[in-house]
């Protein structure tokens, strides 16, 4: 009761609120996400992505000792697929040969330790830009989660860590986790994408990977027969309860801002590790608002950062993660 309790003596000085702080930002809170093109030399700045790039593998090398020495141990796996390799079933996705396993190769050769988790879904390989086969204006389930479990399998080959399913079709946890343990890849993990809701946010990552769903009679123009309406809460608990029956790892909720609610309500209902991905139109919004000089970048990145943390996430994939990062050390 005031005055004996003045709230404030803790927030005197910075030693003080330094010391009672329940929140703290370290560079293992981060998964990287990096996105990776064909060809030699290669660092392209994506354009609603102001200093985020596409890096060849040869630069992926470099990228990658520059992230380690920061202390970023884990990165998170995207590859912009040539056109002239898609299809409706995303076949590349499962070449031995292709650009992701070979990116999956050239980070474990440059950095044995670094923790590497794969993007699983068929939009960067579709033709029609959908995380699935399309048949008769529908994203086929069940096919689909066939060729999930393939690619998944095939990551695991490659040497990835964990593989990350971020297409939202049925029963694909399950699928992949009896493929990875018939093959003997027992110990490779899976990050589900739990709670993924059809945002508006995802909009330069499709500029990045070139994935946005085509505008064709007969394909649906956007995701939301599989991913998640946005106004539900507790479909979020029952897609990721679901998942972490079928053997998920880690679960996620994305986008990350927008959707803390949900983050906090998963994080004190269940008991394996929560990710919360900070998308692209986050990522976004604040760059753009920092060069108009209306926001603070680095204070601004930092709030939000924390704030994601303090709702409950364990695992924050961002594309602020070197920004913040070098501003704390
Ligand atoms: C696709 C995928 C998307 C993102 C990660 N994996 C986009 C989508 O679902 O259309 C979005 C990430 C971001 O916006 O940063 N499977």
């Amino acid at each position: 009761m005031y005055p004996l309790r003045r709230n404030r003596r803790l927030r005197t000085n910075d030693t003080i609120r330094n010391l009672v702080r329940e929140t703290i930002i370290s560079p293992n809170d981060f998964l990287v996400p990096l996105f990776i093109v064909e060809g030699k030399g290669i660092k392209q700045e994506i354009a609603s992505m102001p200093n985020y790039y596409r890096f060849s593998l040869d630069l992926l090398e470099q990228e990658v000792k520059a992230l380690w020495q920061l202390g970023l141990k884990s990165v998170l796996l995207f590859v912009k697929v040539p056109d002239n390799l898609k299809d409706n079933q995303g076949r590349e996705a499962l070449n031995a040969h292709g650009l992701m396993q070979r990116a999956i190769k050239t980070v474990k050769n440059t950095c044995p330790d670094m923790l590497v988790m794969t993007d699983v879904a068929l939009d960067p390989y579709s033709s029609y830009g959908h995380d699935g086969i399309v048949a008769e204006g529908k994203i086929v389930n069940d096919d689909t989660v066939d060729i999930l479990a393939e690619m998944s399998l095939s990551h695991a080959q490659a040497g990835a860590d964990f593989v990350a399913p971020s297409d939202m079709m049925d029963g694909r946890i399950l699928a992949i986790r009896e493929a990875l343990e018939d093959n003997g890849f027992v110990d490779t993990g899976i990050m589900s994408y739990s709670a993924k809701y059809a945002s508006a946010f995802y909009g330069p990552f499709r500029d990045a990977l070139d994935s946005a769903p085509a505008d064709i009679k007969n394909v649906p123009k956007d995701k939301q027969t599989y991913q998640m309406d946005y106004a539900n809460r507790f479909e979020a608990l029952k897609e990721t309860e679901m998942d972490i029956d079928e053997g998920a790892d880690i679960v996620m909720v994305k986008p990350g801002l927008c959707y803390l609610d949900i983050v906090r309500e998963i994080k004190n209902e269940v008991d394996v590790p929560v990710a919360v991905y900070q998308v692209s139109g986050e990522y976004a919004m604040l760059k753009a608002a920092a060069e108009k000089g209306w926001l603070d970048h680095d204070a601004v990145m930092l709030e939000q950062i924390t704030a994601i943390k303090r709702a409950g996430a364990d695992v924050i994939a961002s594309y602020f993660a070197k920004d913040v990062v070098k501003l704390l050390s």
